[in-house]
C-alpha cells in the first residue's frame, strides 16, 4: 500500500480547510492502493522551527521534531492541502516542511489549492519552489476557485463532477510518480 499523508496547511480559528481536506480524503479512501493519513498542522502544533543544526543532519534534539520526522519518514507520497494568504503559502505549511529534509526527499507532491479567483495558485508556485529544494516532485493536483462558494451548511465541501475528475487525475499522477521514485529512494 502507499502511505499517502494528506496535510492541512491553514491552523487558525474560524478556518475553511477541513471542508477541502475532509473532502479529499474521503475521495482518498476510493483508491484502495493509498493507504491514508489526514495530518492536521493544527493539531501537530509544532513551535516556530527550533533545531539548532540543519535538518539535513537529523540531529533532532526536541521529541516534536522526532515525531514529526517519523510520521514524514512513513510516508510514500503527499497531498498538501493550501490556502493562499497574501499570495503566499500558510506560515505553518512553511515552518512544518523546514523542519526536516531528507524525511521529505524524492517523494510526490499533489498540491490542491484552495481560495479566491485564483484558486490558491500564488501558494503553490511557492510550495513548488520549497519543495523543488527539498528534492520533492510537486504538480497541481486541484484549484478550487472561489472554493466558498461550494461548501455547505454543515461545513462540508460540495464537489462538482470537474472537482471529481480533476481528483482521480491526481490520484492516478500520484501512484505513477510513487512507482518511479519508489525506486529512486531505494
Ligand atoms: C491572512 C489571509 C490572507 C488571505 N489572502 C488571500 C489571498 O492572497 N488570495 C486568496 O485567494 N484568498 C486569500 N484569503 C482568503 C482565503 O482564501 C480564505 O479566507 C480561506 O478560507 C483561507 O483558508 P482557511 O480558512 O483554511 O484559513 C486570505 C485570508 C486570510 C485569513
Amino acid at each position: 500500500m502507499i502511505q499517502l499523508k494528506i496535510i492541512l496547511g491553514s491552523t487558525r480559528e474560524g478556518r475553511k480547510g477541513p471542508a477541502v481536506a475532509n473532502w479529499v480524503f474521503e475521495v482518498a479512501k476510493k483508491y484502495t492502493a493509498f493507504e491514508t493519513e489526514l495530518i492536521d498542522l493544527k493539531q501537530v502544533n509544532l513551535p516556530f522551527m527550533d533545531e539548532p543544526v540543519h535538518p539535513r543532519m537529523q540531529q533532532y534534539t526536541h521529541q516534536h521534531t522526532k515525531d514529526w520526522s517519523a510520521k514524514i519518514s512513513a510516508a510514500d507520497a503527499f497531498i498538501f492541502v493550501t490556502p493562499e494568504y497574501n499570495h503566499g503559502m500558510p506560515a505553518p505549511l512553511k515552518n512544518a516542511l523546514d523542519f526536516l529534509f531528507k524525511e521529505w526527499a524524492y517523494k510526490p507532491v499533489a498540491m490542491v489549492g484552495y481560495g479566491g479567483v485564483a484558486g490558491g495558485t500564488r501558494a503553490i508556485q511557492q510550495l513548488k519552489q520549497v519543495t523543488n529544494t527539498l528534492q520533492m516532485f510537486a504538480f497541481d493536483g486541484l484549484l478550487l476557485a472561489n472554493f466558498t462558494k461550494q461548501l455547505n451548511e454543515g461545513g462540508g465541501f460540495a464537489a462538482t463532477e470537474a472537482n471529481e475528475k480533476a481528483a482521480e487525475a491526481m490520484f492516478v499522477q500520484l501512484q505513477k510518480l510513487h512507482e518511479t521514485l519508489k525506486e529512486f529512494r531505494q
